[in-house]
């Protein structure tokens, strides 16, 4: 039976950004890790779902960190993108009940419209405006009707050592542009990869209520602070220029004020996140 600290943990997307870093500070303790990645299973598929995860129905839990991640594409590959992130969820979230396993899952602000002048709470009505935030939000819905047991994370503008994100793509330009124009208009909270991997390895072993959480660096800050942030941390002379979103156009709009609020996680005592500066602050150091 599951105790806590030496448990069979399933991994789906283990070759993600976020599966990547779950996957090695997971490895690192007691547990038992089977790692999945898009070329063992198809989560979109039921019966793939099901050949794939059969040698693994002794598991304790299963993290899901397999998603169709590409919010601008979505508005043209809706389908694709609601089958991975809506029906998808519920064929993994449906196979775990059936075989009373629990699951963690990851879902994202973009469940909100981003007109809330405060920071978003777990029970604040839900209104995507995007259809990546659309497919997420039928993730949302698939998990919590399957019945099964186990913790819904939405987490919000991610990186890591892994995957292609804001400060790669920002440290990149700014190398090769003297001035570089962002908005300054989204509000939100960076979050660093392996502080979410830390905060599921606690999880693992303290075990807390079941339920839907927030979970973000503490603190708030816009893409264009930030960007002033990482690079000023680099000594890179590249000025940024703040805008309003309205003159940088992209095919999926984003939520403006998408700060959640992440007092209900803390007060559980579990793992308390580092500040958003503190946390890139670490990051850059591990890049260096
Ligand atoms: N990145 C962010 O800023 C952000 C923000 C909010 C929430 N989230 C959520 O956080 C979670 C992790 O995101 P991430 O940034 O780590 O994403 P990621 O780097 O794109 O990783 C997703 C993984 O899922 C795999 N995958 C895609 N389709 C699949 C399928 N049909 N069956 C099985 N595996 C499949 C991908 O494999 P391939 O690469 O081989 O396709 C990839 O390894 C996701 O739930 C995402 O929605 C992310």
């Amino acid at each position: 039976m599951y105790n806590g600290f030496m448990s069979q943990v399933i991994i789906l997307g283990a070759k993600g950004m976020l599966g990547i870093d779950i996957v090695s500070v997971l490895s690192s303790e007691a547990h038992q890790i089977h790692t999945l990645g898009s070329q063992d299973i198809d989560i979109s598929n039921p019966i793939s779902v099901d050949t794939a995860l059969s040698a693994y129905s002794k598991a304790d839990i299963l993290i899901n960190c397999a998603a169709y991640t590409k919010v601008d594409q979505a508005e043209t590959e809706f389908d694709r993108a609601q089958a991975i992130n809506g029906f998808g969820v519920g064929n993994v979230a449906r196979w775990c009940k059936a075989h009373q396993i629990e699951m963690i899952h990851f879902s994202t602000d973009y469940v909100f419209n981003g007109l809330k002048p405060t920071p978003y709470i777990e029970t604040d009505p839900t209104c995507p405006i995007n259809r990546y935030g659309e497919s997420k939000l039928k993730g949302e819905t698939e998990f919590l009707e399957s019945g099964v047991q186990g913790y819904l994370f939405r987490v919000q503008w991610l990186y890591g050592h892994n995957g292609s994100h804001f400060i790669k793509t920002i440290s990149r330009l700014a190398k090769e542009r003297p001035t570089l124009s962002i908005v300054a208009d989204q509000w939100g909270s960076p979050t660093w990869t392996m502080e979410i991997a830390r905060m599921i390895s606690q999880v693992l072993i303290q075990k807390p209520p079941y339920g839907i959480y927030h979970f973000a660096s503490d603190g708030y800050t816009c893409w264009a602070d930030f960007a002033k942030y990482f690079l000023s941390l680099q000594n890179s002379p590249c000025d940024i220029i703040s805008i309003p979103s309205s003159q940088y156009p992209t095919p999926a709009t984003r939520p403006l004020q998408s700060r959640m609020d992440i007092s209900q996680w803390r007060s559980l005592g579990v793992y308390s996140p580092l500040t958003w500066q503190k946390s890139v602050q670490l990051f850059l150091k591990e890049e260096h």
